[in-house]
């Protein structure tokens, strides 16, 4: 069994989580997890040069014109190639198909910037806002069926500040971001090396 889990980033846009997330690595290689793959809907997206730029390796496609569940088999078929055993959606602005969720089912994670179940969807720090929240936020999910509604396994709350926009309050999600995601992902790449080899363990009496 290969020691560290296996991941995948998916990303549409700047990429400031998979910086996180590949520099919580570096800072310490013994973690469980190794970003083996960081895939892209939109290739000409500036995470994926960031990506290219710290040694990753990259696969890009645009889903234009394409249908949503033939883009989504193609992803599929380069995550098997590359042995993935868990997503980390980081800034991936598309619905995955249903088969696709199923298919990987407790192995994709999200990270939302709300206090989910508050505010799923875009838009979510004008919403805060405009709802009058005392409280701003992100939560790193577990990627169900429907949008942004799958169990929550981490949450950072973010005060709202009387002088607050949308703009200033998403750069201080952001931060709070930087720091969960890659210790969500830690844990949960920890617990699930722990439930496969256990799997395999119990797997082996026959
Ligand atoms: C983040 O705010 C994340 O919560 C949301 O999309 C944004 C991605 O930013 N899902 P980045 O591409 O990681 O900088």
């Amino acid at each position: 069994m290969a020691d560290k889990v296996r991941v995948a980033v998916l990303i549409s846009g700047r990429g400031s989580n998979l910086l996180a997330l590949a520099e919580h690595k570096r800072r310490d290689p013994d973690r469980p997890y190794e970003i083996v793959l960081v895939a892209s809907n939109v290739p000409e997206a500036r995470g994926v040069v960031l990506a290219k730029r710290l040694g990753l390796r990259t696969w890009s496609l645009s889903h234009k014109g394409m249908e949503r569940r033939l883009f989504d088999q193609k992803l599929d078929t380069v995550l098997r190639e590359h042995d993935v055993e868990l997503i980390a959606l980081a800034g991936y602005m598309r619905l995955l198909s249903p088969e696709f969720v199923e298919r990987w089912e407790g192995r994709i994670l999200n990270i939302h910037p709300s206090l989910l179940p508050l505010h799923k969807g875009l838009d979510t720090h004008r919403r805060a806002l405009l709802a009058g929240d005392e409280y701003a936020g992100c939560s790193v999910h577990v990627v169900t069926a429907d949008l942004d509604s799958g169990p929550v396994i981490a949450q950072t709350r973010v005060r709202i500040l009387p002088r607050d926009d949308a703009d200033s309050l998403a750069a201080r999600v952001l931060e709070a971001e930087h720091e969960l995601y890659p210790a969500a992902l830690e844990r949960y790449a920890h617990e699930l090396r722990g439930a496969i080899g256990e799997g395999r363990e119990g797997g082996s009496d026959d």
